[in-house]
Order: structure tokens, then C-alpha cells, then sequence
């Protein structure tokens, strides 16, 4: 599957001002700076698509993207941004938890991990809500370009023996880099293979 067109439909500080959708709907999730953003851009070939900033906290809002006219895509913004005063980082929370809850056309979340670094609490916890809240979701580790080859099968097995304590099955599990393309075709791929289901 490739993709034609991708626009910017809109931002949203909340799930219910979004309105009922019935396109499927993949939204992409992770730590602020993991790579959301040029990720998407990545995906739909599409340089300027999605904001991106090298200062943590860039996307703030719930931001749709048609993407030809079949389905879309969901930026998020990132969790565990420190920066922001406690109230605000509070309402961020509660943005994702509705939107996550109660988007009915949701398909698939993408939680982004970074593999540049180890394992994090917070994505732990986090991957571990959307398995107790039955959040349908799969993994993509970011920014492989800085990790190389050699050191990739090695970085990803920390991630699963971490994933295992818990869980006795994992969700699939990507490895992109938004700098040399790596993962688009597979994760378009799954991508198109979720809507086949959903149908
Ligand atoms: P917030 O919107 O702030 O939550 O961040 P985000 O997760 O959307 O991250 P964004 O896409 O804005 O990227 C953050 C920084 O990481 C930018 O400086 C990007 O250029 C860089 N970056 C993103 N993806 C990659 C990648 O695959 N490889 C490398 N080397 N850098 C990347
Ligand atoms: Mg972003």
C-alpha cells in the first residue's frame, strides 16, 4: 500500500469536539521528541505534514490527517513531558485516556519507544494500561538510524525480556528510522492489513 494524498484535517483538544468519524483511524503515541511526528511525515512521504521540533512538548493537540480520502492518521501528544505545569500536564493525560477510550474508529495505536535508550518506566506503564484497557496497539521502536544493524536484534531483545515479565504474548513489533525510511513498507503494510480485518 502506498499513499496518494495526505492533509491536515484539523486539531482537537478533546476526543468528543472531534465528532464521529467512521474512517479507520491508526494513531501514534509515545514519549515527547520519540519521533511521532516525523514518523507520520515518513509514512505519507510528506515533509511538513506533521510539526516537528527538536524541543520536547511540540504537539499539544488531538491532529487528524486524511490520508486519501480511506483513513487517517492520529498525532498525538507526547506523555511525560516534565516541562509543563502539573494542570497541563494532567489535561494531556485525560486528552489520551478519552481519546483512547472512546474513539470508536480507532484500529490501531502505535506506541513509539526510542532504541537509542533503555527500556523507560513510563513507556512500560503505559503499554502496560493499553493491554489491561484492551487498547488495541503495536509497537515501533524509533530512530534505528543511531542505534546500527549490529547492535538492533540485541537493543530489541532488552525491550521484549522487559515486555515478557509481564505479558505472555507481545503485540508486533516495528523498527523505524523516519532519517532512511526503514519500517515504512512493513508498517504500511500491517496498517493496510488491519483495515482488511476491520472490514
Ligand atoms: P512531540 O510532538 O514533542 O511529542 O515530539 P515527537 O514525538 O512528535 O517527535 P518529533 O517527530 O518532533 O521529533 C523529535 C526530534 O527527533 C526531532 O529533532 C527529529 O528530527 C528527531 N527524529 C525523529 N525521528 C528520528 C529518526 O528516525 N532518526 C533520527 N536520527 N532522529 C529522529
Ligand atoms: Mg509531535
Amino acid at each position: 500500500m502506498d499513499i496518494q494524498k495526505s492533509t491536515f484535517r484539523g486539531s482537537w483538544e478533546r476526543e468528543d469536539a472531534m465528532g464521529f468519524n467512521a474512517l479507520p483511524e491508526f494513531a501514534f503515541i509515545g514519549r515527547s521528541n520519540v519521533g511521532k511526528s516525523s514518523l507520520i511525515n515518513m509514512l505519507c512521504n510528506h515533509k511538513g505534514l506533521a510539526k516537528i521540533s527538536s524541543t520536547p512538548g511540540k504537539t499539544q493537540t488531538l491532529n487528524i490527517f486524511d490520508i486519501d480520502g480511506k483513513w487517517q492518521i492520529c498525532d498525538l501528544p507526547g506523555y511525560g513531558y516534565a516541562k509543563v505545569s502539573k494542570e497541563k500536564r494532567f489535561l494531556f493525560s485525560n486528552m489520551i485516556k478519552h481519546y483512547l477510550e472512546q474513539r470508536e474508529n480507532l484500529i490501531c495505536l502505535f506506541v513509539l519507544i526510542d532504541l537509542r535508550i533503555p527500556p523507560q518506566t513510563i513507556d512500560l506503564e503505559f503499554i502496560n494500561w493499553c493491554g489491561e484497557s484492551s487498547i488495541p496497539f503495536s509497537i515501533i521502536g524509533t530512530k534505528a538510524d543511531k542505534v546500527g544493524k549490529n547492535n538492533l536484534e540485541e537493543t530489541l531483545k532488552i525491550y521484549t525480556d522487559k515486555l515478557f515479565e509481564v505479558w505472555v504474548e507481545l503485540p508486533p513489533i516495528f523498527v523505524s528510522s523516519s532519517e532512511d525510511k526503514t519500517g515504512r513498507e512493513d508498517i504500511l503494510k500491517y496498517i493496510k492489513e488491519c483495515m482488511k480485518k476491520d472490514k
